[in-house]
């Protein structure tokens, strides 16, 4: 990749996103009015006031970062379109920016559209799919290699590398449906969506620093350039979105950061150091299978539930007939319940013919091992979990996958 003096574009890159975050802190106000006119506003089920709060102004935030990626495209080829030599120009790098960019220009817009629509959830897990399609076409076209390297360990049963082909393809797909949904499921307390955005985001920027040196150089590089105006236009969101959140940042903001992850970590080739960034997601998203996939009720909201005596926050608790749920259901239940992992009480409700178990997510979760907590305080433990999370993840990025692998 002939990406021209990387220094200096990166510095541009830090100015401009530092004017992105300037602009954005200044602007969401602004457009608070505006949301709630066009009705796009929720209530913060967790305060005793039921205030409307203008919701999806992550929109806001998309859009200043797709303008600032839209401005700042040219100068990484400021010396190719400089010499303006005929078929000198790197097309093919060019491309990259491009297909990067619609598909998190879709997954925008098709955020804004459910929270405009309020979907249901298996639409929810299609839109990723579909926005990732010019991505994963580009990659096609432009890379397509498909290949993946075997641990040491295994490496005389399959060689050095696998190619898994279209299987890959696969993988990528799932990899957006996963960091979109993975974020929109790990929230419901004020500051968190946006919050453990910018922690990933500015791990990533820590990985992508120290690695720039390496023989993968452009491809972090290119991670860059998308991570800081990013994580510039999110700290501004995350001012107006910390508790108590003025405003919320809707589906919209949950599926531009997936897939701002998922578009970086494919084109830069670093999809499994991705993955790890986002341990606490996917500790949350195993969590949750019993009631993503209905094998125990799940309702519409599963954030924690305001005690108004103390004015902290209670785990929130799903309700069931006893002796109606599946065989799923119930080994799920046991399961869980023998590892301590969710507080069942059977005897509750008219007659004491149903059971509660607290929802199944990492909120519920801290709160019925030590609260009742703040609503503050319960962000801060959450987000101080994603930084811990991080450090583990540079742990085994460094240490232990030379077990696996060579360097
Ligand atoms: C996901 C979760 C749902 C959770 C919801 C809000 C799953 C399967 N779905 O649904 O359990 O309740 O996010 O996080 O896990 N809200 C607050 N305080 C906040 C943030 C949101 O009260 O800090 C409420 C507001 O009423 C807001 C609404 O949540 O209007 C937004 O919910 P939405 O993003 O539409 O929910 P989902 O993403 O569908
Ligand atoms: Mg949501």
């Amino acid at each position: 990749m002939e990406l021209g003096d990387s220094g200096l574009t990166i510095a541009v890159n830090a100015v401009m996103s530092l004017t992105a975050f300037f602009l954005c802190l200044n602007i969401i106000p602004k457009f608070k009015e505006m949301f709630l006119k066009a009705n796009l506003c929720g209530i913060d089920l967790n305060k005793e006031n039921k205030n409307k709060i203008p919701e999806a102004l992550g929109v806001v935030c998309g859009a200043v970062f797709l303008c600032t990626m839209f401005l700042f495209m040219p100068m990484p080829f400021y010396k190719q379109l400089a010499d303006n030599t005929p078929g000198k120009f790197p097309h093919h790098e060019y491309i990259h920016y491009l297909a990067a960019l619609l598909s998190i220009c879709c997954m925008v817009f098709l955020g804004f559209a459910d929270d405009v629509l309020d979907l249901r959830w298996r639409h929810k897990l299609l839109l990723p799919t579909f926005a990732s399609l010019p991505l994963l076409t580009v990659y096609f076209i432009n890379i397509n290699a498909t290949n993946v390297i075997m641990p040491k360990q295994l490496r005389w049963l399959l060689g050095f590398d696998l190619n898994l082909g279209p299987l890959y393809y696969l993988y990528m797909g799932m990899l957006a449906v996963f960091c979109t949904n993975a974020i929109n499921i790990h929230s419901g307390v004020n500051g968190l969506e946006v919050g453990q955005s910018c922690v990933i985001s500015l791990s990533v920027l820590i990985f992508n620093f120290t690695e720039m040196q390496g023989e993968h150089r452009m491809g972090h590089v290119f991670s860059i350039y998308f991570m800081m105006p990013f994580l510039a236009v999110s700290t501004a969101l995350l001012f107006h979105n910390w508790y108590p959140s003025r405003v919320f940042v809707g589906d919209t903001y949950c599926y531009f950061s997936g897939m701002t992850f998922a578009v970086v970590g494919i084109l830069s080739h670093f999809s499994k150091t991705m993955l790890l960034f986002f341990i606490p997601q996917v500790i949350n998203f195993i969590y949750s299978i019993p009631q993503l996939f209905h094998f125990v009720p799940c309702p519409r909201h599963r954030l924690p539930r305001l005690n108004p005596e103390l004015g902290k926050l209670d785990a929130s608790y799903t309700v069931y007939k006893t002796g109606s749920l599946n065989k799923m259901g119930q080994i799920f239940v046991k399961l869980f319940s023998l590892f301590r992992l969710i507080s069942v009480k059977e005897g509750v409700g008219e007659n004491g013919l149903y059971t509660q178990v607290n929802n199944f997510t990492l909120n519920n979760f801290i709160l019925r091992t030590f609260g009742p907590l703040h609503e503050q305080t319960l962000v801060i433990i959450l987000l101080a979990i994603q930084i811990i999370c991080s450090g583990v993840a540079f742990i085994i990025r460094y240490q232990l996958a030379k077990i696996f692998y060579d360097s």
